[in-house]
């Protein structure tokens, strides 16, 4: 059947997609990781003169939290929900260590923006990227708690691309551009940090409506673990005893 095979080249292509990010994730991390050590190794005299950073300590915190954040935000994901008890426990595991991850480097990194020497634009895009992955994240666990997971699972992406924002301002061709050019860091960080974060943004927005129930099937529906599936269901979508998954939210 036509459908079937679209179904299927779609859900191929998903699962490529979801890899990439994995890998894509995992350099950006090592890097930053990479970068976190030497600037700590300076720190302590152990090693040569790093790059200068405005408040090192802070640096050094977001940095390998922030790396925490994408490999385990992108493994999560990439995972899908949980299939099985062990699978439900290493995922609950992976998203403690991602809202912890996500929350701090929101902080640290907001922290060290207010005297990075980007100017007002710059800093306020910093403060507008923290602002809004903080919330996000925190949105996301209320929902689970609540036990409604395809919002959980919905809003857990956004974080996410709150997170892969490091990734794309880090590669964007956009920025190196601006910078090969000449222009200042008070007007190639604001545009760079802008434009990275409405084009992740806004490809999460277009993919979560096309994955929403009654568009195509995708394999992104929610999940439920055993525990959950036991519950008994409420009409606003929270989970029901006799559903093998939640309604969605
Ligand atoms: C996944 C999340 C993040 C990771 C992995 C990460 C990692 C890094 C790395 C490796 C650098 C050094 C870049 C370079 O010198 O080439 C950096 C710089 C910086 N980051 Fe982040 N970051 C993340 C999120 C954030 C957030 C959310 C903020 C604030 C809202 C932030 C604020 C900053 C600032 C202000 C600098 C410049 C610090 C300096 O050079 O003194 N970061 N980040």
């Amino acid at each position: 059947m036509p459908g079937t095979s679209t179904h299927r080249v779609r859900t191929v292509l998903g699962r490529s997609a979801g890899w990439l990010v994995v890998g894509l994730s995992t350099l950006y991390a090592v890097s930053a990781v990479g970068m976190a050590v030497t600037e700590l190794l300076a720190l302590l005299g152990a090693g040569p003169d790093a790059k200068p950073r405005v408040v090192p300590p802070l640096f050094v915190l977001h940095a390998l939290t922030g790396a925490v954040a994408l490999v385990t935000g992108a493994v999560q994901l990439q995972l899908g929900r949980p299939s099985s008890s062990g699978h439900a426990r290493a995922h609950r595991t992976l998203g403690r260590c991602y809202l912890a991850a996500a929350w701090t480097t929101s902080v640290a990194g907001a922290a060290t923006a207010v005297v990075f020497d980007v100017g007002v634009a710059g800093q306020a895009g910093f403060a507008v990227w923290s602002a809004s992955w903080f919330p996000t994240t925190t949105i996301a666990l209320r929902h689970i708690r609540a036990r409604r997971v395809r919002a959980h699972r919905d809003w857990m992406i956004r974080s996410f691309a709150l997170a892969f924002v490091f990734v794309f301002v880090t590669f964007d061709p956009v920025r190196q551009a601006l910078e090969s050019a000449g222009l200042p860091r008070t007007v190639v960080y604001p545009v760079a940090l802008a434009g990275c974060a409405i084009v992740d943004l806004a490809a999460v927005e277009v993919w979560l409506r096309r994955d929403r129930p009654g568009a195509p099937p995708s394999r992104g529906r929610p999940y439920a673990t055993p525990r959950m599936a036991a519950r008994p269901c409420e009409p606003d979508g929270r989970c029901g005893s006799g559903r093998s998954a939640p309604a969605p939210t």
